[in-house]
């Protein structure tokens, strides 16, 4: 089957990453996490103490910045490595989370990761998620979904996978980072969280991991076939 680039944005754990990674492993496709890349900027950020408010400083500090995707050999997927360290586990703490969403609000650090995004999906098979992916990464993509869940199924799945590495966390901390989250990416001056026009809307509030990658399933056959001719 002809290959194609598949964008999912949407609001914060509402499951994106979830199903990017169900339909990569289904497809054989590539599962790029750009979040990832906002959290290790911020972690780096936070490490060496940079003024993200100073232009001059982020300037700097991107110099110094490397970030890769690499290879789990156990599980197929691309781990965020900072400066050749791994941190696909660092980056999930709320230390981060807390930080995350006003560092990816800076144009530098915008274009220092969109223009890498944009590389990765010269080849197609590409399932990238985020918030501004199917707006400005891949406006072109031929599949875009918007993906949504009601906030209080939102919290209560993150609080299960913070709690489960941190026992001190509340579910209060965790409904305030995800709604402080939402309003900064959704209000942001620069490529703000937006539902691209052709995205087709997807409220998995309700539905199972299958059932959600079934529904996907159709989606991307239809997508695919629309594209093939
Ligand atoms: O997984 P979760 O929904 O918690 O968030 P994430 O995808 O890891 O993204 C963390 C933060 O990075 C978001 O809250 C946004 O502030 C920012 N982000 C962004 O601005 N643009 C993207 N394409 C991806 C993430
Ligand atoms: O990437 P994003 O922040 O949007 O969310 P995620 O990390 O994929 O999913 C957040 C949590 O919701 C995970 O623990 C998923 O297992 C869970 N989830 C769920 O319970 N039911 C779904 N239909 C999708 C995700």
């Amino acid at each position: 089957m002809r290959k194609i680039i598949i964008t999912i944005d949407g609001y914060s754990s509402c499951g994106k990453s979830t199903l990017a990674k169900q339909l990569a492993k289904k497809l054989n496709y590539t599962y790029i996490d750009s979040g990832a890349m906002y959290r290790a900027v911020t972690l780096y950020f936070i490490q060496n103490r940079v003024d993200w408010l100073a232009p001059e400083k982020v300037h700097e500090a991107l110099g110094n910045i490397h970030l890769e995707f690499v290879q789990n050999s156990l599980t197929g997927l691309g781990e965020m490595n900072l400066n050749g360290e791994n941190v696909e586990h660092t980056i999930r703490e709320m230390i981060v989370a807390e930080k995350v969403s006003e560092v990816a609000a800076v144009r530098e650090v915008r274009e220092f990761a969109v223009a890498q995004q944009k590389k990765m999906g010269t080849r197609k098979g590409i399932v990238m998620d985020g918030r501004d992916i199917g707006t400005v990464v891949f406006p072109h993509a031929e599949l875009k979904i918007f993906m949504t869940a009601e906030i209080a199924i939102r919290v209560q799945r993150r609080f299960k996978e913070l709690y489960e590495k941190n026992k001190n966390i509340t579910l209060d901390e965790v409904k305030q980072n995800l709604e402080l989250r939402d309003y900064i990416d959704a209000n942001r001056e620069i490529s703000p969280l937006r539902k691209a026009e052709d995205a087709i809307i997807l409220d998995n509030s309700h539905l199972t991991h299958d059932d959600q990658l079934q529904l996907v399933m159709q989606w991307v056959e239809d997508a695919t076939m629309a594209h093939s001719s």
